[in-house]
């Protein structure tokens, strides 16, 4: 991997080309879900720099333990400014967002058993808010991925934190499902007794019955109604599965650090110039709900396109109009918080 990286380097610099560095910074990053995510961003082929940040005094350790990788990518470590309020006066959220192309935010507590994503908001609503004002601030053209739960309230939340700062870009803020398509092909392929493949469609949000897997869509698989039904149950409440295994340790960490790094490298190539088709949640106006998880195609200017999601079947049908009201809730909830 080295090697490759080094010889497209000495090629450009042969021949003249000043390469654009590609910079993610992670805010969370000693966490569950920040640790795994900052090591496989610092793998990438796609990325010159990770910009750590945490408020838990493990952070510069985390950083130190990272940069031992012989990888290309530049680890930095960055603690909030001591005393730093408000957060656009926080000189550490500064360095590590500063110059950032895209800021990915694991930053708020997890679920324990019993606990559903709403249950977080009241912890994770201010930590978001916080985090955004200071991105809004020190990197206004940066995309911003959010992790945090309750992400069908978060990203609004994000969304009227931009507004009142004047840089809202609802091309450039998302809310990242891509754990529920990578447990949408993992459950189908056992399913199929195949590889998993990357071909399943999952629109809506990210919390229970908002998210709703489009298996009539996936070309040459028929499903028995009971496989149809149980697939699409467990693939809205995976994230159950590990919240109880863990026992009170915490949700999902490494299978969402791995869903966040697709996602991150799937902005970057976007803005590299690729176009990349990844799901998303994103401000359209496709349906009712302002903020929808659909299929995007990312390219230089973040998400270009929110394409449709096709005909539904009347089994996803029931689920979407079960779903709409429930959507629409959670995203007014976070818009009223940001604006009370
Ligand atoms: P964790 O508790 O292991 O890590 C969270 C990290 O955030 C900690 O290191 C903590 O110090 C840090 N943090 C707290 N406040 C902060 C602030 N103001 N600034 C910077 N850092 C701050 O939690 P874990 O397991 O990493 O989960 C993080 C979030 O991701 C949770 O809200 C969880 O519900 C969510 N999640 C989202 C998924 C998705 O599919 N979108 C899937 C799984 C989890």
């Amino acid at each position: 991997m080295l090697a490759l990286r080094s010889a497209s380097r000495s090629t450009a610099s042969r021949v003249g080309l000043r390469l654009k560095s590609t910079k993610v910074a992670v805010l969370g990053a000693s966490g569950g879900i920040g640790q795994p995510l900052a090591l496989l961003c610092k793998l990438s082929e796609n990325i010159d720099e990770v910009a750590c940040y945490d408020v838990a005094p493990v952070l510069p350790g985390v950083a130190a333990d990272l940069s031992h990788c012989p990888t290309g990518a530049k680890i930095t470590g960055h603690l909030p400014s001591s005393g730093a309020w408000p957060p656009t006066h926080d000189k550490g959220l500064e360095a590590a967002v500063s110059g950032a192309d895209v800021i990915v935010i694991p930053a708020g507590v997890p679920r324990k058993p019993g606990m559903t994503r709403d249950d977080l908001f009241n912890t994770n609503a201010g930590i978001v808010k916080t985090l955004v004002e200071g991105c809004g601030k020190f990197a206004p053209d940066a995309v911003l991925a959010i992790i945090s739960n309750p992400v069908n309230s978060t990203v609004p939340i994000a969304a009227e934190v931009l507004k009142k700062l004047g840089v809202y870009n609802k091309n450039k803020l998302c809310g990242v499902t891509t754990l529920d398509v990578c447990r949408a092909n993992t459950f189908l392929a056992a399913n199929q007794g195949k590889h998993p493949k990357e071909i399943v469609t999952v629109i809506g949000g990210h919390a229970g019955i908002t998210i709703l897997p489009l298996l009539s869509q996936v070309p040459g698989t028929t499903l028995s109604a009971a496989d149809r039904d149980a697939l699409t149950h467990r693939i809205q409440f995976g994230g159950d599965e590990v919240v109880k295994a863990k026992a009170g340790g915490g949700s999902a960490t490494l299978s969402m650090a791995y869903a966040g790094y697709l996602f991150t490298e799937g902005v970057i190539k976007g803005l590299k110039g690729e176009s990349v088709t990844q799901c998303a949640y994103v401000e359209s106006s496709l349906t009712e709900a302002r903020f929808f998880a659909s299929p995007c195609k990312f390219g230089k200017g973040g998400v270009e396109e929110v394409l449709p999601f096709g005909e539904l079947s009347a089994y996803e049908k029931g689920w979407f109009d079960k779903m709409l009201p429930e959507l629409k809730a959670q995203i007014k909830k976070g818009e009223d918080f940001a604006n009370q």
